[in-house]
């Protein structure tokens, strides 16, 4: 496809910003036996043995039964109004999306990853943050994650740039395609079920978004010879509504922030990590948390992970919903469209909450 159109570059994929090109980790990481490249090595308080972990590390985060929930379980609906105002993750389980779908999808993004570099590289990131490489690099200063990444949107359909999408890879699209139906049959029922606990029709954060959009960020993290010196995902929470995460049955390295320590959470096989991002805490008006999480490296074994991140239109705007009944005062601005927060985002490196500043307003409680 020509990307010119009468001499203006036509803009491929969601106009978020860009990405500095880095080398991809999985290749150099094969021989680092026992040498992390400087830029990799983590200033001393951002090193995950440095943390704290959380005083009750040994609580898990709440396990929820979707098929309890589209029942109309009470308990579990309650159960999952709390996970998403105390912990504001989750795991999910029995979600009906089929283990062999699962299985798949795992499979498609393992034979991506170990694809050689040139063969990748055709769907390197370039003009969009579509593509294969890594997010979040601004400066040529900053430090590097410990990871590789392929990234595209999924839903609408008609946003799919397929160039992105390793289709000459037998059975990829397929498992991308399965997968991603899957997605937006929890995505919805969820969604359903939050806006009843919000006090909203069953309708209105569906409606919050104009036009909800799917995207993908599949995660390669290989074993590093010093995971204590590294980050595999530096901290930061999701801009968009929800996230839902499959990952690899045999390794932890995801964590997140909860009461001001890091949690590691245990992966459950065929289970999904559900979490909630910056637009839902906005439009719940800071009831639901987007929380901060950060994912470490391990030197024993590769780690994948394969995010789905569900995110409003463009156009579609932050804050406190109109539908949302509340005697707390305004704690985000509502004046603040999902692309502008994108823009914002992908222009910062990873760090924390800090990208949510754009979006808060003075009033804390
Ligand atoms: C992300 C993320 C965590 C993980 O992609 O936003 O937080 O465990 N991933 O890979
Ligand atoms: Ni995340």
């Amino acid at each position: 496809m020509d990307l010119k159109v009468e001499g203006v570059k036509v803009e491929e994929g969601p106009a978020w910003g860009k990405t500095l090109a880095v080398p991809t980790v999985k290749e150099f990481a094969r021989t680092a036996w026992d040498f992390i490249p400087e830029k990799y090595v983590q200033e001393y308080n951002d090193r995950p043995i440095e943390t704290v972990l959380s005083p009750d590390e040994t609580s898990e985060l709440p396990i929820i039964d979707f098929s309890l929930l589209v029942k109309g379980d009470e308990a579990e609906l309650n159960k999952l109004d709390y996970a998403c105002k105390e912990w504001g993750f989750l795991q999910l389980i029995n979600h009906g999306v089929a283990e062999d779908v699962l299985g798949n999808m795992k499979a498609a993004t393992a034979s991506f990853f170990d694809l050689p570099v040139d063969e990748k590289n055709k769907y390197a990131m370039g003009d969009s943050i579509e593509g294969y490489g890594n997010l979040f690099v601004v400066s040529e200063e900053q430090k590097l994650d410990w990871a590789d990444s392929l990234f595209f949107i999924t839903r609408p359909e008609e946003q799919r740039n397929m160039k992105k999408w390793p289709i000459t890879l037998p059975g990829f699209k397929d498992a991308v395609e399965e997968y991603s139906i899957g997605m937006k049959r929890v995505t919805e029922e969820l969604l359903a079920k939050l806006s009843l606990l919000l006090g909203m029709e069953k309708n209105s954060l569906d409606k919050q978004h104009v036009v909800m959009r799917h995207s993908m960020r599949m995660i390669y993290y290989p074993q590093c010879p010093k995971p204590e010196l590294v980050l595999g995902c530096s901290p930061h929470s999701d801009p968009g509504s929800i996230t839902l995460l499959l990952q690899s049955d045999d390794v932890v390295g995801l964590q997140i922030k909860h009461k001001g320590g890091w949690v590691p959470v245990t992966p459950i096989p065929n289970a999904f990590v559900v979490n909630v991002a910056d637009a839902l805490e906005s439009w719940s008006n800071g009831l639901y948390k987007s929380i901060e999480h950060r994912a470490v490296a391990n030197s024993k074994i590769a780690r994948m992970s394969i995010g789905t991140f569900i995110q409003p239109a463009d156009e579609a705007k932050m804050g406190p919903a109109k539908s949302i009944i509340q005697d707390r005062p305004k704690m985000y601005k509502d004046d603040i469209k999902y692309i502008d927060y994108m823009r914002n985002f992908i222009g910062m490196k990873l760090t924390g909450k800090a990208h949510t500043n754009f979006l808060k307003l003075e009033n804390e409680y």
